[in-house]
Order: C-alpha cells, then sequence, then structure tokens
C-alpha cells in the first residue's frame, strides 16, 4: 500500500523509518520531510497547513494510510477534511485534538473522567489571574505554573520560581507574547516528582500502551535552563515501575477512554500523556494527541512489531487483535541542536560524520536538516537526534554518545547526561 506521513522532524523520521520495515508498504511519502527523511521516503513540498493540498496528494497517489505526525494539523482539522474524503488517516479529528490544543479544555475532561491532575484554575483577564496568584502565595504556595491555554510550540509553561516571575508571564500571555492562544491562562498547582511519558494508542474502543519513555525538557546537564521540545529520550523508564504502570493503566488510560466513549470523541490515534510520578501516583501534567519527540525515536528502535498494522487496527477499531511485541533491549536517543537554541541559532552549518556515525549501528533520525549544494545542513533548533540500542541502559547510553562523538558542525550543542536518571534510579533504588 501507498503511505503518506505529514511533517519533517525527528518524529517523522523514526515514524518512516519504521513504517519502511513493514511489508505491508509499497511507496512512502513524507510531506514535507527532511534530508533524513528523503533517504527512506519520497518527500513531497507541501507544508503541514496545506490540508486540502494534502487530501488532494492523497487522492492523486492512491494513499491507504496518512499518518498525521505534529499537533498543529490536527488542532487544525487535517483528520476531519481526509475524512470527508474517505481517506484512512491515523489522528484523533479536530474537536478531539483539543485534548492538546487547549489545556483547559483537557483540564475539564480530566475533572469530568477522574483523571488525577494538578489543581487548576482557569482566567481570561490579567487583573483576576494577579489576583488569583497573589492569593496562593499569600496562602504558602512556593512555586505555581502558568499556562497559556493554546499551543505554544512547547512555550507556553513556566514553573515560576516566584510570584513576580509568575505574574509576568501572565502578564506576558495577556499581551498576546502567544498571540490568540494566551488569551486564557491556567494556573496550576506546581507537581513534585519524576515525569515520564506514556505514549497510547487508542481506537475508540481499546486503549494500548506502549513501552515507557523518559524525556529531558530543559536544554542543560541536570535539567537546569529553559524548557525545550526535548533534548533527549530513553525507553523503558524504570521510574514506570509495574506498580506505577498499573496505576496509570486503571486510574488515566482507563478513565481517558471512558471519557472518549461517554464524549463521543473521535479519538482513533495517539494519547501521549505527561505524567508526573508524585509520592501520591501518578498525575497528568499534559496531553498530547500525537506521538511524543524525541521519545518516539528510543520507542520506535525498541518496537518489534509491524507499524503499519498496528495503526491501520487503530483506524479499523480493531487494536483489541494487537500483539505489539518488544525488544528486551534498552534505547537512547541523544538529540544534538544548534548552538543557542531554544533561543535564536543559526541555520545552514554544514554537518559532517553522518555517515561515520552510521557504521556505530546507531541510527540518525534528522529532525531539523536540509540539503545545500549537495551537502547536508542544520535547517532548524533540533537538528539530529542519535538512536542506539544497548543490553542494558549504560551500554545504549556508551553506543549512542559513540555515534554523537563522530558528528559534528559549526555550534554544535548536546546534553551529556541522556538516561543518567535511569542509572540513578538502579543504583539509589529511588
Ligand atoms: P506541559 O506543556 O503542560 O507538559 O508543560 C511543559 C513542562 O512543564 C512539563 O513537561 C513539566 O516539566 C512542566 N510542568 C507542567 N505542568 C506542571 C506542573 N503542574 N507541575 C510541575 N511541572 C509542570
Ligand atoms: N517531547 C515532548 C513532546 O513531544 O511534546
Amino acid at each position: 500500500m501507498n503511505i503518506l506521513v505529514v511533517g519533517s522532524g525527528g518524529r517523522e523520521h523514526a515514524l518512516c523509518w519504521k513504517i519502511r520495515e513493514s511489508k505491508l508498504v509499497d511507496k512512502l511519502f513524507c510531506a514535507p520531510g527532511n534530508a533524513g527523511i528523503s533517504q527512506v521516503a519520497e518527500c513531497v513540498a507541501l507544508g503541514v497547513d496545506k490540508l486540502e493540498e494534502l487530501a488532494d496528494f492523497a487522492v492523486a497517489n492512491n494513499i491507504e494510510l496518512t499518518v498525521i505526525g505534529p499537533e498543529a494539523p490536527l488542532c487544525d482539522g487535517i483528520v476531519d477534511v481526509f475524512a470527508a474524503r474517505g481517506l484512512k488517516v491515523f489522528g484523533p479529528d479536530k474537536y478531539a485534538a483539543q485534548l492538546e490544543g487547549s489545556k483547559d479544555f483537557a483540564k475539564k475532561f480530566m475533572l469530568k473522567y477522574n483523571i488525577p491532575t494538578a489543581k487548576a484554575a482557569t482566567f481570561t483577564d490579567f487583573e483576576s489571574a494577579k489576583k488569583y496568584i497573589e492569593s496562593e502565595y499569600a496562602n504558602g504556595e512556593t512555586s505555581i505554573v502558568i499556562k497559556a491555554d493554546g499551543l505554544a510550540a512547547g512555550k507556553g509553561v513556566l514553573v515560576a520560581e516566584s510570584m513576580l516571575d509568575a505574574i509576568e508571564f501572565t502578564k506576558g500571555c495577556f499581551d498576546g507574547a502567544f498571540g490568540k492562544s494566551g488569551a486564557k491562562v491556567l494556573i496550576e498547582e506546581c507537581l513534585i516528582g519524576e515525569e515520564a511519558s506514556i505514549l497510547a494508542l487508542c481506537d475508540g474502543k481499546n486503549i494500548v500502551s506502549l513501552a515507557s519513555s523518559q524525556d529531558h525538557k530543559r536544554i542543560f546537564d541536570d535539567d537546569k535552563g529553559p524548557n525545550t521540545g526535548g533534548m533527549g529520550a530513553y525507553s523503558p523508564a524504570p521510574v514506570v515501575s509495574d506498580e506505577v504502570m498499573a496505576q496509570i493503566q486503571t486510574e488515566i488510560l482507563d478513565n481517558f477512554l471512558r471519557g472518549v466513549q461517554e464524549d463521543k470523541l473521535n479519538f482513533r490515534g495517539l494519547i501521549f500523556v505527561g505524567v508526573m510520578v508524585t509520592a501520591k501516583g501518578p498525575k497528568v501534567l499534559e496531553f498530547n494527541v500525537r506521538f511524543g519527540d524525541p521519545e518516539v525515536q528510543a520507542v520506535m528502535r525498541r518496537l518489534d512489531s509491524d507499524i503499519v498494522d498496528m495503526l491501520l487496527k487503530v483506524i479499523d477499531g480493531k487494536l483489541a487483535d494487537c500483539d505489539i511485541k518488544w525488544k528486551k533491549e534498552h534505547a537512547v536517543s541523544v538529540v544534538m541542536a544548534a548552538g543557542g537554541y531554544p533561543e535564536s541559532y543559526r541555520k545552514g552549518d554544514v554537518i559532517t560524520g553522518l555517515d561515520a556515525a552510521a557504521e556505530t549501528g546507531a541510527v540518525v533520525f534528522h529532525a531539523g536538516t536540509a540539503f545545500k549544494d549537495g551537502e547536508i545542513v542544520t535547517a532548524g533548533g533540533r537538528v539530529l537526534g542519535v538512536s542506539a540500542l544497548g543490553a542494558t541502559i549504560e551500554e545504549a547510553i556508551a553506543n549512542s554518545y559513540k555515534a554523537v562523538s563522530k558528528i559534528t558542525w559549526n555550534d554544535v550543542f548536546y546534553r551529556k547526561d541522556i538516561a543518567q536518571k535511569a542509572i540513578r534510579r538502579k543504583n539509589n533504588g529511588k
């Protein structure tokens, strides 16, 4: 069959790489793709915002499965556009995508269906929000979290270090720092614990979680500095012990499915639950309605089943028939970024060492790359995700960083401590 993947980052490269392995695939297209994706798929020069043109392309090229990578087209209603043309598409429709597109919508859903999450209040004007922040601090809160309601490319959340920071960020939201996304603001209790990413397939009748993983959101080692889209990931994540996973299943995933059914949401896709494992059990930080990146890179490296078969079963409501198998090995993916990211950074630097890195056995997923004069150059903040397997987490880390050491460009930057938390947990038992 012919398959189309929509998107251009490390997530889409990891998905294309895995889809390529399937015996069910005839032609694989990716719109718009990137330099790395072009090695496994035919790139199509259509942006993710070109919903009608993408559907035209799918009809003209007999596409039998389209997989939507990023959240923006899902929130814009790409699934509705494809479904109206009778096309098979993996992802929730526009209404259900609000689970990611509006943090207020998601919070109300969590409260309605008893899904454990941080206490929060929603505001539509600055003065009321400010009063609430002041009263929270007066009541002894020492840290609160401010969230712009809508999509903000990972920048719309502040874990405030002081009341003044909280107020200033809130003002920024209402003053248009995130456009319409900041017209509503959530003020949340700050949860303490360790984060984990749970990616689960949902066909409306069943919900099945994939292997656990953990991201590294902050730019610098030891989780210092501003939040990013994610600087590295590993799978499995030992913070998700069997006991924690059982709680996640009953308190979060089962209730999520109940909510999808009772609210009649058209959710045939992937729900990515950002979880904080607190002393009082796992609580939801956020929902995303698409695969997490770089988490999906580590998870795809470990998947030992045919992903195309899995995605089709989700769309057809037959997820119960899926027997998903995992490799025993651990996977680590280290993100290599352009210096300066997540603030301003340069593009167009020539990347060297990609072949040498691949020769180590690692897979290099491209996040922001392009071709220029026959060479592969940087074209985004996050540039590559270098992913390796290992029999132990230590081996997976060593294998990944060995491949990383072969690659360079002007101003390259990456964290040196990806997956160290897993080792600490193993050694300390916490
Ligand atoms: P979100 O986009 O809601 O996942 O927020 C981005 C990041 O902010 C999360 O991955 C957490 O690191 C942090 N965060 C969000 N909400 C909270 C919270 N209630 N307590 C502590 N940290 C949070
Ligand atoms: N790695 C976090 C995200 O994909 O949103």
